[in-house]
């Protein structure tokens, strides 16, 4: 059942046009994906809800949009060259190489809780476990750094080698002095941004959920180390609170604190928002005490002086970091996951309006008249120009099939042009969720449609 939604959801996204295999006329390239037509509306819609909540709305926090490529020494400075590592081992026979947790995972092999050294614990618990692909022996786990290189510069054997970021937050850091003398914001203040990262990832898998290119979206916050804990609590409940709100599966979320042994090199504490998927329980979004990691560690290495001077007591002291880290792609894989329902021959996707593709289509409900055509598309025209948002419009086959396919990509209303529209100008609105209908007057379905996308009013 668990893998049979998974494949529905891939095959939806292929068929439907929200997410394509990069490459695909070339066999494919493992953990990178394109987004279609409808995924990069939906993609789009989900950055700008992140982006409303921790930037729009708030007086506290700015955003900033970094580059990909960055100084070599910036990841010397955060310690991705030495410690963002993945435990691997390989077949000695066929050379396959597995994730040593995930494996350890997926054998049902407990790592102890206790066991601060990941590959001590993992060297215990996999031995004489044998490749699951040719039945071979297995190395022993080992370090796999997953940065992934670039050569810079135009003249063979003289690039300069450094890397595509590794974690999108890193420029947070490099512009966060910048963004002090630019604004007016004092600490505590947070620094927002939705960037690309790159990881060479041992086995990408499970479709968006572990990929080689994705996207992430970082808030950074700045504290005085005072406030440390008070913040640190503030954004897991703030996180959860976000999430909870854009999906219909409140049971399939939860808050779980990171074992020592799982701790990423940067962080001292790190709670992680967890989806319940088909694959089990995964991490969606990641809370850390980074603490004084970062600007220290960037302090140290280009010898600038982070120290804030507090304008009001004059204090001076180093900011800790307080930071939210989540996965713009898996929150789309997620969202999808969580909205895929099926009703009979009906698939549904229960997406929020706030994120659908199309948050409204409109139909003439036969396509050879012209007088229902016309009608049709300058109410969409109307819609377009009154709500400013994607309308969708469809005057294939039978009014039927057309609510079912816009079903099936989530859009929440269709609107339907009929006869008594000639007569009396009013139209039908049609549910997605309890495919109920009601009928409305032409000239208030903009307001009654913009009230029902905001919820604030029932379908009735
Ligand atoms: N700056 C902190 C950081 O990068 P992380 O836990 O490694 O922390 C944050 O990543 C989020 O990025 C994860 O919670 C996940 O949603 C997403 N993510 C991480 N690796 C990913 C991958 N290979 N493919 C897709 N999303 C990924």
């Amino acid at each position: 059942m668990a893998e049979d939604l998974m494949q529905k959801i891939v095959s939806l996204c292929k068929r439907r046009g929200f997410v394509f295999p990069n490459s695909e006329i070339y066999g494919g390239i493992a953990g990178f994906y394109d987004y279609g037509p409808l995924g990069v509306e939906l993609k789009n819609n989900i950055k700008r809800e992140w982006w409303q909540e921790m930037v729009w709305l708030r007086d506290d926090v700015v955003g900033i949009d970094g580059a990909i490529i960055t100084h070599p020494r910036v990841w010397e400075a955060s310690g991705h060259v030495e410690g963002f590592t993945d435990p691997l081992v390989e077949c000695k026979k066929c050379h396959k190489r597995f994730r040593a947790d995930n494996l350890a995972e997926e054998l049902g092999k407990k790592i102890e809780g206790e066991e601060k050294d990941l590959i001590k614990s993992l060297t215990k618990v996999l031995s004489g476990v044998k490749c699951l692909e040719c039945g071979g022996e297995l190395s022993k786990p080992k370090k796999f750094n997953l940065m992934v290189e670039v050569g810079l510069g135009v003249i063979e054997g003289e690039k300069a080698k450094t890397y595509l970021k590794g974690e999108a937050c890193q420029t947070i850091y490099l512009d966060y002095q910048n963004v002090l003398n630019s604004t007016r914001m004092k600490i505590p203040f947070g620094i927002a941004q939705i960037g690309k990262a790159f990881r060479n990832e041992i086995t990408p898998k499970n479709f968006l959920f572990r990929q080689r290119e994705f996207e992430q979206w970082d808030l950074q916050w700045f504290t005085h180390p005072k406030e440390m804990e008070k913040w640190f609590a503030y954004w897991k409940e703030e996180r959860m609170r976000w999430y909870k709100s854009l999906i219909n599966h409140q049971e399939k979320i939860r808050l779980r604190q990171h074992e020592e042994n799982e701790l990423a090199h940067y962080a001292k504490v790190a709670f992680d928002i967890e989806y319940e998927t088909p694959f089990g329980w995964k991490e969606w979004e990641g809370i850390h005490w980074r603490g004084d990691w970062d600007l220290r560690r960037h302090g140290e290495f280009s010898g600038n002086d982070f120290t804030y001077t507090d304008p009001q007591t004059s204090e001076k002291f180093l900011p800790w970091i307080v930071e939210t880290s989540g996965g713009v792609d898996r929150t789309f894989l997620f969202l999808l996951l969580d909205a895929y329902r099926k009703e009979g021959e009906r698939v549904i996707l229960s997406l929020s309006p706030r994120i659908a593709p199309f948050k409204v289509a409109v139909f003439p409900l036969l396509a050879n008249k012209p007088e229902l055509v016309e009608k049709a598309k300058g109410i969409r025209e109307n819609l377009k120009k009154q709500l400013g948002i994607k309308i969708a419009w469809d005057d294939r086959g039978n009014i039927g099939k057309r609510y079912y396919s816009q079903d099936e990509i989530g859009t929440p209303y269709c609107v339907t042009v009929d006869f008594e529209t000639l007569e009396k100008d009013d139209v039908t609105i049609r549910d997605r969720d309890s495919a109920k209908q009601i009928r409305v007057p032409a000239t208030e379905l903009p307001e009654k449609l913009k009230r029902l996308l905001d919820r604030e009013v029932k379908f009735e």
